[in-house]
């Protein structure tokens, strides 16, 4: 029998993982004793707050949480998920009817594309994206498709002419503020308009909310539920992973519209029992007693932030600052332009000891960029970026073959 997973149906949609080129060479680079400061990968370097992880060692201990859970969460982490909701945007939601909790917003994302979409059902999204966007689309063989989003204000008019020009009708839009990799940000008229559209052509809404928390100088990123009547067509989906530094925990829920919450709920019962309850319970904690840990995580982004603007400025490449998430997504200086976006971030690692993430793992619209995760500490970004000063100037220094 062939070795190579390829040959198999769902396989051959999956192309080859783009940043597993990066991340080849950092483990090489590692494993030879050579230092390499990684802003590749979105993997929060925080410890989760002391309270929930001491919530979870003392759930742990009781016998009776080792037991299968419930697959759509414990009724009091749904419930503590909507008090958050309430006191956060305003928004009431049933905990039984329009929460479920899910195995961080991947599983919410894969499972709820597998559960409601079909053959050939379109999907719009922005590009470029988180992977999962597109390709959860195609291995629940759905036809992804893609509008470009230099900014929301252009993705917004894409999508009009969109729906006024194409023979077949989304099926579901997928969207995600703030964004990843490209950081932008929208108010909640944008979502009012994104609703309305839906509304009108019966489209149904995920927005993935993985950043809700992560926003900086007092700008406050709106829940897609806040609009009147959106949980008829939408979905919101709420991650722990990066407003806890929870990402090992994998615990997310998703949040809104009734129908498609059954879907995958009924799909979820199927294929898992839940995440370990002790999780749960410690979620609970996290959600209910640790707000103002999640105001200390995202001060410490923003001080990050700062700093590798900062430094980035000073090596000559100016880059804009991010309103929100946990990424710079900074534009290929103009010299390496043509040499594009993996080649560019292989030079980075190689010449730099820069690990960053290629604009194009993140779809064809990504080339051009590169994207920097702010998970290394204030002094080694400044590090980083002396670095690249170093290796910005020397380049410059050569003179063109
Ligand atoms: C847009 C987006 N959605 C979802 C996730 C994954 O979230 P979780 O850890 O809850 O699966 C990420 C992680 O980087 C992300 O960037």
């Amino acid at each position: 029998m062939p070795e190579d997973s390829d040959e198999f149906y769902r396989i051959q949609k999956l192309p080859p993982y783009v940043f597993a080129v990066i991340n080849e060479m950092r483990a090489k680079a590692r494993a030879a004793q050579i230092d390499v400061i990684d802003m590749g990968m979105g993997n929060p370097d925080g410890a989760t707050p002391r309270a929930i992880v001491n919530k979870l060692v003392e759930a742990a201990r009781n016998p009776r949480n080792h037991r299968y859970s419930q697959s759509r969460g414990i009724s009091r982490l749904r419930e503590e998920i909507t008090l958050r909701y309430a006191a956060n945007y305003g928004v009431k939601l049933d905990p039984d009817k329009e929460a479920i909790v899910t195995i961080g917003a991947k599983d919410a994302l894969a499972h709820l594309l597998f559960a409601t979409i079909g053959p050939d059902d379109v999907v719009v999204s922005p590009n470029p994206a988180y992977p999962i966007h597109q390709y959860g689309v195609m291995m629940a063989e759905g036809h992804a498709c893609m509008l470009p989003m230099p900014d929301a204000a252009t993705f917004l008019s894409r999508l009009k002419d969109f729906y006024r020009t194409s023979p077949r009708k989304p099926k579901m839009l997928l969207i995600s503020f703030p964004h990843n990799p490209t950081t932008t940000c929208v108010d909640l008229e944008f979502f009012r308009e994104i609703v309305g559209l839906a509304r009108e052509h019966g489209t149904m809404v995920v927005h993935d909310f993985a950043y809700a928390d992560l926003c900086f100088d007092g700008y406050k990123a709106p829940s897609i539920l806040q609009v009147e009547g959106a949980a008829e067509v939408a979905v919101e989906i709420f991650s722990m992973s990066k407003s806890y530094n929870m990402a090992g925990w994998r615990v997310g829920f998703c949040l809104g519209n009734r129908r498609m919450i059954a879907a995958l709920a009924r799909i979820k019962s199927y294929l898992d029992y839940g995440v370990f309850q002790p999780i749960q319970i410690a979620s609970i904690i996290a959600l209910r007693e640790c707000e103002e840990d999640t105001r200390k995580i995202c001060a410490t982004y923003q001080k990050r932030r700062d700093v590798l603007v900062d430094g980035l400025r000073r090596a000559g490449w100016a880059v804009e600052p991010p309103r929100g998430s946990m990424f710079v997504w900074a534009p290929i200086p103009e010299p390496f332009r043509s040499i594009g976006s993996l080649e560019f971030s292989k030079l980075l690692l190689e010449r730099a000891l820069v690990a960053v993430s290629p604009g194009i793992g993140f779809g064809p619209m990504g080339e051009g960029h590169v994207r920097f995760a702010l998970i290394e500490n204030d002094h080694r970004i400044r590090q980083a970026t002396r670095s690249i000063g170093q290796f910005l100037k020397q380049e410059a220094s050569v003179p063109a073959a």
